[in-house]
């Protein structure tokens, strides 16, 4: 299985942190962030990495990382011209990915415990043209996707509300997705936002009305470190995760 690493957008919740530097390469712990999430797909398996990003930072990852030889992955990288959202970005890996073809999207800034690997393994089962979201219960769901279920008891994951007000369960969808090439023809499907992006919400909801967007819970730590207080918790808890 391959992996798309996505570390673009403007970090605006991070100025004047971000003024410079992109939000992936901010320090977590003793590393830049996007370490975590190369370390965090090498541990299961998926070595083969899309690193999509703006041309503003491309050098530096390049400089960093270079092929990924040091850190146990081949990387390959592509440019998002402008912030226009994850999928956007995530369009750019068409070409990457083979028709067929499952894969695992990132997003640069979730660290989190878990290892992937029962979830990788659970998604190869799924049917093609099928997707996983992994969620994590959270005391504020409101800042993220909100999954919204069927209320029979059945669990089904009926759509994702972006960022609601009244969130409608106590769970965050995290920035790990699960496709197959059926998500190309989906993304050109959607429409800018109104904040101008292509959300992933979106297309995650073009699965789930067609009843194909599966879920699992991730049972260990999760968090977006796109703020200040949330980076901050972040680099308390991956302080020794890395040497
Ligand atoms: C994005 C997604 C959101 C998801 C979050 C996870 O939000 O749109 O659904 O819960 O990532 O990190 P953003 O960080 O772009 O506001």
């Amino acid at each position: 299985m391959k992996g798309i690493l996505l570390a673009g957008g403007n970090g605006t919740r991070l100025l004047p942190l971000t003024k410079y530097i992109n939000k992936h390469l901010l320090p977590v712990g003793k590393h830049p962030m996007i370490a975590y999430g190369i370390s965090k797909l090498r541990e299961a398996g998926v070595t083969e990495i899309l690193l999509i990003t703006g041309s503003r930072s491309l050098g530096l990852y390049a400089e960093y990382l270079e092929n990924g030889k040091d850190f146990g992955v081949s990387l390959t990288y592509r440019v998002q011209h402008q912030a226009g959202g994850i999928a956007e970005a995530l369009e750019l890996a068409n070409g990457f990915v083979s028709p067929g073809d499952k894969f695992i999207v990132l997003l640069g800034d979730n660290l989190f415990q878990d290892e992937l690997t029962p979830y990788i393994r659970s998604y190869m089962k799924q049917p093609a043209g099928s997707a996983m979201v992994l969620l994590s219960p959270q005391d504020h769901p409101n800042r993220y996707g909100v999954p919204v279920f069927a209320e029979d008891g059945s669990g089904s994951l009926l759509y994702i509300e972006e960022k609601p007000e009244h969130p409608q369960s106590q769970y965050a969808v995290t920035g790990i997705y699960m496709y197959d090439d059926s998500v190309f023809e989906k993304i050109r499907k959607i429409h800018p936002s109104q904040r101008g992006e292509l959300e992933i919400t979106d297309v995650n909801n073009l699965y789930a009305t067609e009843g194909k967007l599966k879920y699992e819970l991730l049972q260990k730590w999760w968090c977006d470190a796109g703020t200040f207080e949330s980076l901050q918790e972040a680099a308390a808890r991956m302080k020794d995760v890395l040497p």
